[in-house]
């Protein structure tokens, strides 16, 4: 009898040293299989006398029933063990900060041309496109730079090979032209022309690379032309948009003298911020002046009758400058961990 209890205890420990189900089932086949210890035991019976048969049959039997039973506790206590390990390896942080929509956003450059169109949508330019691919005519004669013209050198041009006719345009200008050639071709014929109003944001193209330069990069033109449109309302709307634009009443602007072959007199504008980084330092960010003559000529408007002025700014450098950005390129690499902090 003593070598029964023995048993328990021996299964018992084996059980428990059983580290995974496949183990146990290893352990239990010692026992209960069909050559384990009590399973030979349960064998011998027959060469007993029925007496003695009866009172072992019953021991085996009772210490059978104590094996199964430690056996289905520690089939029990593996199942808990792995659940709880799984429960461990699959735990959910529900204090990790969150991972994000997958939604995408407006790239910064875009978010300020927005911005542009819709500042001076509210007081009325319509936003106008113009071919990436411009005729020579529309983006150098029309704008008052003829062939040979010293002015033409200023933009390191883009040319197609085998074509002449036609380039990359360098700036938004040409776009002038076009406007004032459909806004005559739709008014021209009444006694007075409205005002012709626009701005023509878009992509221009110069043999140019660094970090303040890409060969690809934006400008918003913008033209008004109507018949006592002066240099004071130049100065007014600029001033008026820049402020606006930067959100700074206190923007500083001014508008230096220069020269344009498309417009006279021509002026760069440049602004200085009264606090941050850059406070006090004057910044150059567009081009201006009344329209020429001859440019209106081209485009078939009387410049003794009708006056206007045009702008060209750099919405690269405006969104530099909103955002502190130090280096132009990566506008353009396509760096998700730079364009995301923008969403
Ligand atoms: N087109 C000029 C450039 O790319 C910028 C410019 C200057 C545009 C004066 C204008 C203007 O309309 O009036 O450098």
């Amino acid at each position: 009898m003593d070598n029964l209890d023995q048993l328990i205890q021996q299964a018992e420990g084996e059980f428990a040293a059983a580290a995974d189900s496949a183990q146990l089932e290893q352990a239990k086949a010692r026992y209960l299989g069909k050559s384990g210890s009590l399973t030979e035991r349960l064998k011998g019976l027959g060469k007993l006398d029925p007496e003695a048969r009866r009172e072992a049959g019953a021991a085996i039997n009772r210490v059978k029933e104590s094996i199964e039973r430690a056996l289905e506790a520690r089939r029990q206590a593996l199942r808990e063990a792995a659940l709880l390990a799984q429960l461990a390896a699959e735990a959910l942080d529900v204090t990790l900060p969150g991972r994000g929509s997958a939604a995408g956003g407006l790239h910064p450059v875009s978010r300020t041309l927005e911005r542009i169109e819709r500042l001076f949508g509210s007081i009325g330019f319509v936003a106008v496109d113009g071919p990436e691919i411009e005729t020579d005519w529309h983006n150098f004669t029309a704008l008052n730079t003829p062939e040979n013209h010293p002015a033409r050198s200023m933009h390191d041009t883009f040319y197609l090979e085998g074509q002449d006719e036609v380039l990359l345009r360098t700036h938004t200008s040409p776009v002038q032209v076009r406007a004032m050639q459909a806004h005559v071709a739709r008014f021209g014929h009444l006694d007075s022309m409205p005002e012709l109003r626009i701005i023509a944001p878009g992509r221009v193209y110069r043999v140019d690379s660094d970090a303040t330069h890409s060969p690809m990069f934006h400008q918003v033109e913008g033209l008004w032309i109507g018949e006592k449109v002066s240099f004071a309302d130049l100065k007014g709307v600029i001033a008026d948009f820049l402020r606006k634009f930067f959100e700074s009443e206190d923007l500083q602007v001014r508008f230096r003298p220069s020269f344009f072959p498309f417009t006279e007199p021509s002026a760069e504008i440049d602004v200085a911020f009264m606090s941050g980084a850059l406070e006090g330092r004057w910044l150059e960010i567009a081009g201006c002046g009344m329209v020429h003559p001859n440019v209106l000529r081209f485009g078939g408007i009387d410049p003794e009758r009708y006056t206007g002025f045009a702008f060209g700014m750099g919405p690269d450098r405006l969104t530099m400058l909103r955002y502190g950005v130090t280096d132009l390129r990566l506008f353009f690499e396509g760096d998700l961990r730079f364009l995301g902090q923008f969403r």
